[in-house]
C-alpha cells in the first residue's frame, strides 16, 4: 500500500510495508519547518537552515508518502514494488527499459503497455446503470449492470473485463447470450453480432463477494467491507473485481447507481443523489454522475452516512457524505471546500465536474482517493487534529478534479498527468496557506529525485505508479515547465488542458504538444530533459523573463 492514506496522495510513494501512512507528511513537513516560513503558520518553526542545500533530504529512500495502514481484509503484497534497492524488486517493475511502452498484443485487452489485459477490443462504454443490493450482514453482492455500448466494429464476440463476479446470465438488446467466465474476462456472444455503430443493451446479471485486497500496484482494490457498511477502491483495476465492465481509463461513461441496502442504511454513489425509495428488500438510493468517467473513480459506499448538501463558488451543488456520529467533527471540512475551489479555480480554470464533494469512511486511515465529483478520505486521519495532513489530503484529492477526473490518462502508464499535477496543486495550496513554501517543497522534491529517481516520471512501471517520480517528483518537472514558460503561459496551459479536453482521456503526448503550442515554442528538449529523463538536471531552470 501504500498509498492510501495519504496514500493517495500521499502517496506517494509509496512503498509498501504498511505504516501509518504519514512518512510523507513528515517529510514534507520537515521542510515547512526547515523553510524560512511565515512565522504565523502554526506548525512550523523558526528557519533553522534553508532547506535544499543545508538540510538533504533524508537518506531513506522516499517511498514514503503518508502511508495508509491496509484496510481490512488487505493482504500486504509479498513485494515491495516500490522499493527503490533493486534486489529488491521485480526487474521488469523498476527496470526502465522494461517499461517502455511496448505494444503488447492482447486480444482481449486494449493494449495497455503495464496492463495488457484491461479494456476490452471493439466496444465503447456510453453508460453503466449498476443495481447492486448489498446487506453488510451478509458477504454478498447481487448485481445486474446494463452497459450501453457501442461497436467500433462488427464482432461475434466481445469481453468485459471480470475477475471475481459470478455470472448467471446475460442478454444483448433483451435476447439471451451465450458467455463463458475466464479469469479476468467474460466473454460473451450475443445471438446476433455486434454491427459497428449500433448501440446495444448488455445487461449481466452477476453476485460477488466482497473481497478487497490489494492490487499489482501495491494498493488497497476491490470492495470493502467495514462494521456497519463498506467502501470500494478501484484504482487501477478493482473495479473489474465486484463489476463486470470495460475496466480501463480509455472508456469514460456516465453513470446510474441504484443500491439497494437495509432500510436505516445509506448507500452513496458518485453525482447527484435522484431518489431513494422505500421497497421490501430495503431503500434504493439512485445516483447519477453525468460527467463521463472511468472505472477507477467509481465511489461506492453503504453505511450509516448524512448527506449534507450545500452551496460552493458560483452556485456549484455541493454534496457530501459524512457518517451519522462524526456530523459535528466533519462539519470543519465541509466549510473548508469553499475557499479550496475557489483557490483552484483561478489558475486551472472553473471547476470542471457537475458537482463536488466530500466523503468520510470508516476505512482504515491512509486512504484518500479522488472518486470522481466527491474525494473519499478516512475518517481516521481527520479526528486526529492533524492540520497539515489534512489540508494536503483535501487539496490534492480536489486538484484531482482537474487533473484526472476531469481529464484521465488514456493508458496507466500517463498517470503523472493525474498525480504529478494534484501534487503540484497540494503544493500551492500549503503555499498559500502559509504551511509550506512552494519552492522548499520543490528544492526538496528535486534533491528527493535527484538521490533516489530510478524511473522517468512519464515511463513509471507497474510498481512505480504510485511512486515518487510520479507524485513529488513529476510535481519538480511541473515547476521546472512553470519556470520555464512563465506563470503566464504555465496556467493558460494547465486550464486549456482541462477546457479542451473535458470528459476525455489523454496520452503525455497530448499535453507535450498542448504546452509547446501555448508557449510558442518547441518544448521538446525541455520533456526530454525532465519528463522523459532517468536522471534529471541538478537544479530548477532559470525563471522565464517577464
Ligand atoms: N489516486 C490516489 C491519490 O490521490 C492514490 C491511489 C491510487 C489510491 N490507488 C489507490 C488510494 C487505491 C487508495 C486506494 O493519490
Ligand atoms: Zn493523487
Amino acid at each position: 500500500m501504500s498509498l492510501v492514506v495519504f496514500g493517495a496522495v500521499a502517496l506517494a510513494s509509496c512503498s509498501n510495508d504498511g505504516g501509518v501512512a504519514t512518512e510523507r507528511a513528515d517529510r514534507i513537513q520537515s521542510v515547512a519547518e526547515d523553510a524560512t516560513t511565515d512565522p504565523t503558520a502554526e506548525e512550523t518553526d523558526p528557519p533553522a537552515s534553508q532547506p535544499a542545500e543545508t538540510d538533504p533530504p533524508e537518506t531513506v529512500p522516499p517511498t514514503s508518502g503518508p502511508r495508509p495502514t491496509l484496510p481490512p481484509g488487505t493482504v500486504p503484497p509479498q513485494t515491495d514494488p516500490d522499493d527503490t534497492d533493486p534486489e529488491d524488486t521485480e526487474p521488469e517493475e523498476t527496470d526502465p527499459e522494461d517499461t517502455e511502452p511496448e505494444v503488447v498484443e492482447s486480444p482481449d485487452g486494449v493494449g495497455d503497455p503495464l496492463f495488457p489485459e484491461l479494456g476490452n477490443p471493439g466496444i465503447d462504454v456510453e453508460h453503466y446503470d449498476i443495481r447492486v443490493r448489498y446487506d453488510p450482514a451478509d458477504d454478498e453482492i447481487t448485481g445486474a449492470v446494463t452497459l450501453t455500448l457501442v461497436p467500433t466494429e462488427a464482432r461475434e464476440q466481445f469481453t468485459l473485463d471480470s475477475s471475481g463476479p459470478e455470472v448467471s446470465s446475460v442478454t444483448v438488446d433483451g435476447d439471451e447470450a451465450e458467455f463463458e467466465q475466464e479469469d479476468v474476462e467474460l466473454r460473451i456472444t450475443p445471438a446476433t453480432p455486434l454491427e459497428p455503430d449500433k448501440a446495444v443493451d448488455v445487461v449481466v446479471a452477476y453476485t460477488a463477494t466482497p473481497d478487497g485486497g490489494t492490487s499489482i500496484a501495491s494498493l488497497p482494490s476491490g470492495w470493502f467491507h467495514t462494521d456497519e457498511g463498506s467502501y470500494v477502491l478501484n484504482e487501477p483495476d478493482g473495479a473489474r473485481t465486484w463489476l463486470p465492465s470495460n475496466d480501463h481509463p480509455s472508456d469514460k461513461a456516465t453513470y446510474t447507481f441504484r443500491i439497494t441496502v437495509p432500510t436505516g442504511l445509506t448507500a452513496v454513489a458518485n453525482g447527484a443523489l435522484i431518489s431513494t425509495t422505500p421497497g421490501p428488500e430495503g431503500d434504493e438510493w439512485v445516483w447519477e454522475e453525468s460527467v463521463p468517467m472511468p472505472t477507477y473513480l467509481i465511489q461506492l459506499l453503504t453505511g450509516d452516512y448524512e448527506v449534507v448538501t450545500g452551496e460552493g463558488p458560483d452556485g456549484l451543488p455541493l454534496v457530501s457524505v459524512v457518517l451519522r456520529e462524526d456530523r459535528e467533527a466533519m462539519q470543519p471540512f465541509l466549510d473548508s471546500i469553499d475557499d479550496q475551489i475557489d483557490f483552484f479555480d483561478d489558475f486551472f480554470g472553473p471547476y470542471p465536474l457537475a458537482q463536488y464533494g466530500i466523503a468520510m469512511t470508516d476505512s482504515t486511515g491512509g486512504l484518500a482517493m479522488e472518486t470522481m465529483s466527491r474525494s473519499l478520505f478516512s475518517r481516521e486521519d481527520f479526528l486526529r487534529d492533524d492540520t497539515f495532513i489534512e489540508e494536503l489530503l483535501l487539496s490534492h484529492e480536489l486538484a484531482h478534479m482537474w487533473f484526472g477526473d476531469a481529464v484521465s490518462p488514456a493508458e496507466w502508464q500517463d498517470i503523472w498527468l493525474n498525480e504529478s499535477f494534484a501534487t503540484y496543486g497540494e503544493w500551492m495550496w500549503m503555499e498559500h496557506i502559509d504551511l509550506v513554501p512552494l519552492e522548499a517543497q520543490a528544492d526538496d522534491a528535486l534533491q528527493t529525485k535527484l538521490l533516489f529517481g530510478e524511473s522517468a516520471t512519464a515511463t513509471p512501471g507497474v510498481g512505480e505508479l504510485f511512486g515518487y517520480n510520479v507524485y513529488d517528483g513529476g510535481a519538480v518537472v511541473l515547476h521546472a515547465l512553470r519556470l520555464t514558460i512563465g506563470d503566464e503561459a504555465f496556467f493558460s496551459l494547465l486550464s486549456r488542458w482541462v477546457a479542451d479536453n473535458l470528459g476525455e482521456s489523454r496520452f503525455t503526448e497530448d499535453f507535450v504538444q498542448l504546452a509547446s503550442e501555448v508557449a510558442g515554442t518547441d518544448l521538446t528538449d525541455f520533456f526530454d530533459e525532465w519528463l522523459f529523463a532517468e536522471v534529471v538536471p541538478e537544479q530548477f531552470p532559470e525563471p522565464a523573463a517577464g
